[in-house]
């Protein structure tokens, strides 16, 4: 049974006759994650990651799941102990309903309703996305609403519109590949490992970014677009840097332009990153100015990423937002964003029966 509660009218919190202890679980992609929230505040925030993936250049999601399987037991009493309870002061689960890889979902969705099943508790499915937005609800200063979020990871880029932390739309999004997967596949035309969204970063640190131009794609309105920019550091790659130009007199040998970008690597990450960070600010500071919100997020994995912190920044500063980026343990996929998601669903009364199943795919 759920715990009586009411509602604070500036939804920054429910409160309610004794504590409300929430475990989360997160199983999207390749972290296995579990946390504990006492009251909107996390006390625990395990995270297991899969190094399995590295060989591959990406995520398997066979091997995702098989690992999830692996971890799951032991990242939820890690979660337990790290915050000091058991599953006797448990009040309610949340879970990753959607969306993600279904194999890993479901093996997160699937315990989490065995542990509700057990404990007689209630079931709180939590979009992945939505979560992510709401990591900027976890730790202080936090955003007034309505705020804007730049969501950015490895599968996702979107502008949110959030009214409440149950009221959120999406007001932008791309059009094909998401900013962490230009950076992935960037890394990867660069000859780096997978994930090579950090170390674009690490080498961007101390290069020159104005040294090499990549084009910035012309979509209307509040939309993204990242395909053409792999397209156009695929060419430029193909002749050494003579021409970021689809079409080159000049055709470099594997092996000059493997020495190419040897002899180049920090000015080709920072190029390339600085110009990732200027398609996805240029939308933000659009939205902004059209919706006249000044309160403004960042969330998702490429949110750790220092030249788009640092630019968030500066352009926060220009244009006098108030500037809020998650901690990084909340930014890259984790279970205190999905607890503290719960938090505020539990506040709504948004809870599921046991019938709920994982979808790979969700509406908003
Ligand atoms: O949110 P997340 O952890 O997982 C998904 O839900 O996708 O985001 C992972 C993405 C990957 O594409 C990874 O390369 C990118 O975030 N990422 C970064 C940085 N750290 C993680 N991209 C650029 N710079 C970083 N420092
Ligand atoms: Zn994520």
């Amino acid at each position: 049974m759920s715990k009586e509660i009411i509602i604070n009218s500036d939804l920054h919190g429910p409160s309610f006759p004794g504590d409300l202890t929430i475990l989360a679980i997160e199983s999207s992609c390749d972290e296995t994650s579990a946390s504990v929230c006492v009251n909107g505040k996390i006390l625990s925030n395990f995270i297991a990651n899969q190094t399995v993936h590295e060989q591959y250049g990406g995520v398997v999601p066979e091997l995702a799941s098989r690992a999830h399987m692996q971890q799951i037991v032991p990242v939820v009493d890690a979660a337990l102990k790290n915050a000091g309870c058991t599953l006797k002061n448990i009040d309610a689960i949340a879970f990753t309903q959607s969306p993600g890889l279904i194999g890993s979902l479901l093996v997160g969705g699937q315990f989490a309703k065995s542990l509700a099943l057990a404990l007689d508790k209630p079931l709180i499915p939590v979009h992945h996305m939505q979560a992510h937005v709401l990591a900027n609800l976890i730790d202080d200063p936090k955003p007034g609403f309505p705020f804007l979020c730049l969501t950015v990871s490895g599968g996702h880029t979107q502008i949110v519109l959030c009214e409440s932390p149950v009221n959120m739309k999406v007001i932008g999004e791309t059009m094909d590949d998401a900013a962490g997967e230009a950076f992935d596949k960037s890394a990867k035309l660069l000859g780096l490992p997978y994930p090579g969204g950090p170390l674009i970063d690490k080498y961007a640190q101390q290069g020159n970014a104005n040294r090499f131009t990549f084009p910035e794609p012309k979509m209307e309105g509040l939309d993204f677009s990242f395909s053409g920019l792999k397209t156009s550091i695929l060419y430029f790659l193909k002749n050494a840097g003579k021409s970021n130009l689809f079409k080159s007199e000049f055709t470099a040998t594997e092996t000059e332009k493997q020495e190419f970008i040897k002899n180049n690597l920090p000015d080709i990450c920072a190029s390339i990153q600085q110009r990732i960070v200027t398609i996805l600010l240029n939308k933000l500071k659009k939205a902004s100015l059209e919706t006249g919100i000044t309160d403004i997020c960042l969330a998702g994995g490429v949110s750790a990423n220092s030249g788009l912190r640092k630019s968030f920044e500066e352009m926060g500063k220009s244009y006098h937002w108030n500037t809020f980026i998650p901690a990084f343990q909340y930014c890259t996929d984790n279970a205190g964003m999905i607890a503290i998601t719960g938090y505020y669903k539990y506040g709504a009364g948004q809870f599921a029966d046991l019938s709920v199943s994982s979808t790979a795919r969700a509406a908003w």
